[in-house]
């Protein structure tokens, strides 16, 4: 497989790229070329959800507010999820979740995920976001019987979750690797305005400032997205 920006592919840094048609999806006038460019992360937050088996009424906990974790509450919530709890330790970041759907948030800079939630109805579904092995761990305890924990953030190779949580619960655990037959739906997503695509914006760079782009998500707190217009 080629992957554009995964090593060593270079990645659509360009004012021109060459696809196969095969790869080639239409996208309606009424999706912005900005919300066109955020498909590919929402395609992530799709295939989460459905090896999650998010469902009407389900409830969900996600991990990690950054731009997966906030196409992942999108995503849950147009699966007609009505507990979606996200925890992250970026305040910008947990606002930002209310926003786009979520019906709670954990700042776990200074809370447990399970103390939050000792009082409340079990999540069903884990939406993994962050990467963190101390969050996922926390996130993974906090699941009812039967749940299902979707592992997306990549962190270290290795990791130590709570394995008599995982059998006494008979948890479903499983990792997602991008994704595969989303785009149609993603396409459907945005153009209905299920999903605010254009909420995650938080910078727009030509080519020549990529650079910027790359470093502002990192260094400007309240930063989620860099769109990078070849053609600016
Ligand atoms: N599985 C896949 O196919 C796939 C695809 C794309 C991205 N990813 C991975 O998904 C993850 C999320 O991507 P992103 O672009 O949103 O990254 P990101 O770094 O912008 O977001 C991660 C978020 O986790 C939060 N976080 C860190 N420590 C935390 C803690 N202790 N508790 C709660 N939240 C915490 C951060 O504050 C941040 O908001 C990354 O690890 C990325 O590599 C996986």
């Amino acid at each position: 497989m080629v992957f554009h920006a995964t090593p060593p592919v270079d990645g659509s840094l360009a004012e021109l790229v060459t696809i196969h048609h095969a790869f080639a999806h239409p996208v309606p006038d009424t999706v912005s070329d900005e919300a066109a460019a955020l498909l590919e992360p929402l395609s992530v937050g799709i295939w989460a959800c459905r090896k999650g088996e998010v469902r009407p009424a389900s409830r969900v906990l996600v991990t990690g507010a950054g731009p997966i974790g906030l196409v992942c509450v999108q995503v849950a919530k147009a699966c007609g999820a009505t507990e979606i709890t996200v925890a992250d330790v970026n305040p910008d970041r947990l606002a930002v979740a209310v926003e786009v759907g979520a019906t709670r948030i954990i700042d776990t800079a200074g809370a447990t995920v399970g103390d939050t939630l000792r009082d409340a109805d079990p999540p069903q579904v884990l939406l993994e976001c962050s990467g963190h092995a101390g969050v996922t761990a926390q996130g993974v305890r906090a699941l009812g019987p039967g749940g299902r924990a979707v592992l997306v953030g990549m962190g270290g190779d290795e990791l130590t979750l709570p394995l008599s949580v995982i059998q006494e619960r008979e948890l479903v655990v499983t990792g997602t690797f991008r994704y595969a037959g989303t785009w149609p739906t993603a396409v459907a997503l945005a153009a209905s305005g299920r999903v605010d695509l254009e909420r995650l914006v938080t910078g727009r760079y030509g080519l020549a400032d990529a650079a910027s782009a790359l470093t502002a998500v990192r260094d400007t707190p309240g930063a989620i997205k860099s769109i990078i217009n070849p053609q600016a």
